[in-house]
């Protein structure tokens, strides 16, 4: 068992990790992602403490499931790209995707958690980890910047102020001949209202840079191809497997335009 010790946004990446074992216990889960519950049972830790449990577990994979598979379709598209997976936490993206060996992945989250990730989860070719703030520039040196790029960043964009999440869209955008930008985004309702989110508030963790609307990010280069507001993240099929609480929530969601418009995800090109 693997002792951990982590504060502020670091221990968020702890909640989601466990929402996403959660679910793989379940008999009929929308991610089934194995190697996040095995990562559960050898951390020594008490996930639980941190809110993220029953219905709010669900919310972790509903905002999963859509990135994935729009980072599939990409790779799809570009069997030659790099992944940089920003605030990579202890997600096992990589493994849930498995992409060809063609595509050179890197994780890149603070050096503790990296080191973590390193004893947790299995190597294999063309993946690596970077260790570092992503907002310290420098280990933008260690990705090839002659291939198209997935940048992928899920549950980060909020933990950074406005200004350094800028320079780093705009950094990005200026590496890479092309790419796509897969993140979640939180309006500026949902940076106020932090408070209201569990894992935020017993984490420790401050939210900063709210984004009202994903067109914004086209000051930095990026064209919007498609967003989704929470109440959109189940499509029919992953909508029939939640529990009749869960879907109750999301159908309310959609008649209350603040709370529905508070989380979203999009897809940009570049
Ligand atoms: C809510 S967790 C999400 C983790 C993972 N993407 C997931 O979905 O499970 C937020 C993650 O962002 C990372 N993070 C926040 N600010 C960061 C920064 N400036 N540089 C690198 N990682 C950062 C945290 O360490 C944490 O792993």
């Amino acid at each position: 068992m693997e002792k951990v010790h982590f504060t502020e946004e670091k221990a968020t990446m702890l909640a989601t990790l466990y929402g996403r074992a959660l679910d793989s216990r379940l008999d009929d889960p929308i991610l089934g992602d194995r190697a996040a519950d095995d990562a559960v049972r050898r951390i020594d830790y008490d996930f639980p403490k941190l809110g993220l449990t029953g219905e709010r577990a669900s919310a972790v994979v509903l905002r999963a499931k859509p990135i994935d598979d729009w980072a599939a379709e990409y790779l799809v598209k570009r069997p030659d790209a790099v992944v940089v997976h920003l605030g990579c936490g202890m997600d096992s993206r990589v493994y849930r995707l498995d992409p060809p060996p063609t595509v050179e992945w890197f994780d890149i989250d603070y050096p503790e958690v990296v080191e973590l990730r390193r004893k947790i989860f299995p190597e294999r070719e063309h993946y690596h980890t970077i260790g570092s703030s992503v907002t310290d520039f420098d280990w933008l040196d260690q990705v090839p910047s002659d291939r198209p790029a997935l940048i992928v960043a899920e549950g980060l964009t909020m933990y950074l102020k406005p200004e350094d999440g800028a320079e780093l869209l705009r950094r990005l955008v200026a590496k890479f001949p092309s790419g796509e930008l897969i993140c979640d985004v939180f309006n500026r309702l949902g940076i106020k209202l932090q408070k209201i989110n569990p894992v935020v508030r017993k984490s420790g963790a401050t939210l900063y840079w709210g984004v009202d609307d994903p067109r914004e990010f086209e000051r930095y280069g990026l064209d919007l191809m498609s967003s989704l507001d929470a109440s959109e993240w189940a499509t029919p099929d992953v909508m029939a497997r939640l529990s009749p609480a869960t879907r109750m929530q999301l159908r309310m969601s959609k008649y209350l335009p603040v709370v529905r418009t508070m989380a979203r995800i999009g897809r940009w090109r570049f």
